[in-house]
């Protein structure tokens, strides 16, 4: 056996290994020579995905356009007997039906496809029935309203993960009627190599993130270091199963805005995974704040924060987690590139609130300028807890705290005409915070 059939082999016997195909005594592991040992790579676990999956397991809505007037469908399966289009019509008319072809994508490196319907032209403020190809199953769904004028609810958060944490709050969040859910960034956990941590996370998302009258919530999100190979400055591709997922929003950048009418602006951004904080990005952030600093609400979201509650704003993150065995590339996810580039444009537009995550606690800042408490500053929400947890650094340690809690949680926000307000609740439904603001930017309230 020459030496790369010998590695082939034991690379191959190696993985049966792990996969539970084959026991030690099966597998005839000859000694190699020691240089052929350095250069193979070390074998990895086959990782087994769910197999049967339905459509129905892991459908979800989401938008790539205006969400008073679209709406895209998307799941994850097998491309044999794939559902090939989907339709939608209103629920009060029932037979209007209009369809859309689903377009098949890939899915990383797995056999699996993406699979997503988008449907344009809806009516806004109106309630829709689904069905994917010919499934008998009637979901439903409801357009943005178009005008800020009622009281409608969004929440967000984000690190969620798979654990029973993550589904406690789907639940508690499904229960507020959201028009939809925020995921800030570490959805699942997949570390853009894990299909079955990314499948499991759309699995729950779909089961349970449906509201009181039947309605599926769309997920709209920003890139996490958990999204993507080794967290911090990877490529897109490295980015596996999130940019397969979310492309739809960000076709060419890893950052981008979703316009709700005239009304609400949020502003996605990338805390440094695949696209740099400084250079473009904040050269985009700079003009897309700009074209939108009228906006009766105008709301940015960054995984990693400027203002973080567990980690010292002041300490590199790495040093701290270094302690924990915890590895992170120097200079990532500390926040200070969020304060350098990002806080002044933030402050210079005055946006209404920023949301955070990362640090696995509930926060709130004071309102903020230039790192000191200024009444007509941008308040920080945070802090990641949807299914991950931190004890946070108490306000009297970072003075830019105004409250913060070890609970997980999530942030409803109640937007009516030009009033916010943003409830924090915890997973058992305890009310962590109230906050809110009323009319322009805080710092034209003045
Ligand atoms: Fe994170």
């Amino acid at each position: 056996m020459t030496t790369p059939n010998r590695r082939a082999f034991l690379r191959s016997s190696a993985a049966a290994l792990f996969a539970g195909y084959a026991s030690a005594s099966d597998v005839d592991v000859a000694p190699l020579p020691r240089e052929s040992l350095e250069l193979a790579p070390a074998p990895r676990a086959v990782e087994a995905l769910p197999t049967n999956l339905k459509h129905q397991d892991t459908l979800f809505l989401t938008w790539s356009q205006d969400p008073t007037t679209t709406i895209t469908a998307q799941w994850v399966g097998p491309t044999a007997g794939a559902p090939v289009s989907a339709r939608v019509s209103q629920a009060n008319t029932k037979d209007d039906w209009v369809a859309a072809n689903v377009v098949q994508k890939a899915f990383g490196n797995t056999a699996m496809k993406v699979h997503r319907a988008e449907f344009t032209g809806l009516k806004p403020g109106t309630e829709y029935l689904l069905k994917i190809g010919t499934d008998p199953q009637v979901c439903r769904f409801r357009t943005m309203p178009a005008k800020a004028t009622n009281t409608f609810t969004w929440v967000s958060g984000g690190d969620c993960g798979t654990g029973p944490h993550a589904i406690g709050t789907n639940q508690i969040a499904a229960k507020q009627e959201p028009y939809f859910a925020l995921i800030g960034g570490d959805l699942g956990y997949d570390n853009g190599t894990s299909a079955k941590t990314a499948i499991q996370f759309l699995q729950n998302y779909s089961k349970y993130m449906i509201d009181p009258k039947g309605r599926l919530i769309p997920m709209v999100t920003c890139i996490g270091n958990h999204e993507v190979k080794g967290g911090y400055k990877g490529k897109r591709s490295d980015a596996t199963y999130y940019l397969p997922l979310f492309d739809g929003l960000y076709k060419d950048t890893t950052y981008g805005t979703l316009d709700f009418g005239d009304y609400l602006s949020l502003v996605l951004l990338d805390s440094g995974h695949v696209s740099a904080i400084g250079g473009a990005q904040t050269d985009w952030l700079d003009k897309a704040l700009a074209e939108r600093v009228d906006r009766p609400h105008l709301i940015a979201a960054n995984h990693v924060p400027a203002y973080p509650s567990y980690r010292p704003a002041s300490v590199p993150s790495s040093t701290l987690l270094s302690a924990f065995g915890i590895k992170e590339k120097p200079g990532s996810g500390t926040g200070t590139e969020n304060r350098r580039y990002w806080c002044p444009l933030f402050e210079k537009y005055a946006v209404d609130a920023v949301l955070e995550h990362h640090d696995h606690t509930f926060k709130r800042t004071h309102p903020l300028k230039g790192g000191h408490v200024d009444k007509y500053g941008v308040p920080y929400l945070g802090d990641g807890s949807w299914g991950q947890l931190r004890a946070p650094n108490a306000p009297e340690k970072l003075p830019y705290l105004a409250k913060v809690a070890k609970a997980y949680h999530m942030t409803v926000h109640k937007l009516e005409g030009d009033q916010r307000f943003h409830v924090a609740v915890e997973e058992n439904g305890k009310i962590a915070d109230v906050c809110g603001s009323t009319g322009k930017r805080p710092a034209k309230r003045g």
